[in-house]
């Protein structure tokens, strides 16, 4: 196991990021972790970058005791300064903040000294890093030498003499630094010769393990599920730990895809044995959201009721559970939340006080005054799928394209009636249909049908319609950010075309929208 420390950087959960796909074991801490509480001993410890001055009155500190366990360090960034610090004091501002590109020159060692070079084993003498920093070493600490200077940092990367510590000011585990991932293997497994058998069954293991630790042998857990990779993977995971005690519950909204309840209900309950209620409330979201054309307002619409629904469903399962002897209360609400929505890192003040109340639904889990457990928070997006495969959920859900939680709402421009939400079901399903056929739906991140406001002149047949104006939608992107509409083939286009105008009826036109974003946004409202 590498233990990494963290110091609260935005970038600390890419190192046990970088590390799982070399197949190694990691546990991240918050730096203050003292390590007589811990019960095993790591092979190597990572210290991250964070954003406090290490000479600060108030800046947090490692455990002394680190430094005499006598494994390989690495200090990235902050991590550095943390043993600069340790040994002499040696940080101070700046002049300049450095943030973005910079060019790493390596110092290459020889004879005796030549063991100090080891971190930078198959990389190039110039190297193209990513920094971030605003303080800078001052001195080198005693029994150091340097392993790399960059234009602003004389003291870019520094080694012991004789101890397998290393500090580098830049930060590997971002995708800019170029070797990033060969420094971090150079660390993990030639310096710490940590073990690389790590694999995504072990992750389940170890979560199951983690899930029946923390919820005991009687305490039920409920949350909600939506069709989507996340929530499936949190369900399956959930119901493999303590089964029959896990509750899921997918609330109808009426804005979903075609027949997109049906669909869950039979994937979780029969193909993964999950013990799943689904609401169908999908009349009293459609009369709420009568005469309601403001997207925001459409959204918050969705969102309370959301909530409502789940509250009372919550309360029904709690009563029955009450009536059975075996159980114990409703305890525990799951999230799927991954790691990109955690947008801050476990702090240093410790991991509980790190969930962002806008990334529970609507503060549920307060409201519900229910612990919130999040099986997958340490996850990337591509993990969850790789995890998901391993957990035999079936291919064409892990690949999904993300649906968003005010669904088809926000598809219709202006008024949601029941008779859009037909037309923009049927439209999205012949274009989704179409995608797989062409074998392009991996291709494109997103794609969906979307109804314009207004109507347009049409003739069918010998009739004039004034009908349905579709819009359709595809794009790619890798982070959602931005994203740029996909180049179809105009006879791609105009099947997806013909299908709908025949088979939906009261449709007139379908466009194909091309705008990027920026400066448009993925969904229409
Ligand atoms: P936009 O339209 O902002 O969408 O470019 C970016 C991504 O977010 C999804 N999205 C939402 N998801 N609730 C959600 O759960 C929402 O209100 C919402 N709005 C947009 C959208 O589908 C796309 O994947």
């Amino acid at each position: 196991t590498i233990l990494v420390l963290d110091f609260g950087s935005q970038y600390t959960h890419l190192i046990t990021r970088r590390l799982r796909e070399l197949s190694i074991y990691s546990e991240m801490l918050p730096c203050t972790q003292k390590l007589a509480d811990l019960d095993w001993k790591p092979k190597g410890i990572i210290l991250s970058g964070g954003p406090y001055s290490v000479y600060a009155a108030d800046a947090p500190h490692v455990d002394p005791e680190v430094f005499n366990l006598d494994v390989p360090i690495l200090g990235i960034c902050y991590g550095m300064q943390e043993i600069a610090w340790h040994f002499g004091k040696n940080v101070s501002a700046g002049e300049k903040r450095e943030y973005g590109h910079a060019a790493l020159k390596i110092q290459r060692h020889s004879g005796k000294e030549a063991h100090v070079d080891r971190l930078f084993a198959g990389l190039q003498d110039d190297e193209e890093v990513w920094m971030s920093h605003g303080d800078k070493l001052s001195n080198l600490p005693e029994n150091y030498t340097i392993i790399a200077t960059s234009d602003n940092a004389p003291f870019a990367g520094i080694a012991h003499e004789q101890k397998e510590l290393y500090g580098i000011q830049f930060h590997p585990e971002v995708t800019h630094t170029k070797s990033g991932n060969v420094l971090i293997k150079n660390f993990a497994v030639d310096i710490c010769k940590a073990n690389q058998n790590w694999t995504m069954g072990a992750f389940v293991d170890q979560e199951i393990a983690r899930i029946r630790a923390l919820v005991g042998d009687k305490a039920q857990v409920i949350g909600a599920v939506s069709g989507g990779v996340d929530s499936t993977v949190a369900a399956r995971l959930m119901h493999e730990a303590i089964g029959d005690r896990f509750h899921a519950v997918m609330v109808d909204n009426g804005v979903l895809r075609q027949d997109e309840a049906k669909q869950v209900k039979e994937t979780l309950t029969q193909g993964l044995g999950v013990n799943l209620t689904v609401v169908d409330a999908s009349e009293r979201f459609l009369g709420l959201l009568k005469g309601v054309s403001d997207p925001e307002k459409k959204r918050k619409i969705i969102g309370n009721t959301f909530i409502d629904i789940f509250q009372e469903e919550a309360k029904k399962i709690a009563a029955a559970a009450e009536n059975t002897a075996l159980a114990g209360k409703v305890e525990w609400f799951l999230q799927g939340t991954l790691y990109p929505d955690v947008i801050e890192s476990i702090s240093f003040k410790g991991p509980s006080a790190t969930i962002k109340t806008h990334h529970n639904v609507g503060g549920l889990p307060e409201k519900m005054d229910l612990k919130l457990i999040e099986p997958l928070r340490e996850l990337f997006k591509d993990e969850v799928r790789k995890l998901g495969e391993s957990l035999g959920i079936p291919h064409d859900l892990v690949w999904r394209h993300p649906f968003p939680g005010p669904g088809i709402a926000i598809r219709i421009i202006g008024e949601v009636t029941a008779e859009k939400v037909r037309v923009v079901q049927q439209a999205d399903k012949i274009f989704i249909e179409e995608i797989r056929n062409a074998g392009l739906y991996k291709d494109i991140s997103q794609a969906f049908a979307a109804l314009m406001e207004g109507k347009a002149v049409g003739v069918v047949g010998d009739q004039r319609l004034h009908g349905y104006i579709i819009a359709l939608r595809a794009v790619q992107t890798t982070d959602f950010m931005t994203a740029d509409a996909y180049e179809f083939e105009q006879k791609f286009l105009r099947r997806v075309k013909n299908r709908i105008g025949n088979e939906v009826q009261g449709v007139a036109r379908v466009l194909y929208e091309i705008t990027s974003k920026p400066p448009a946004t993925i969904e229409f409202e």
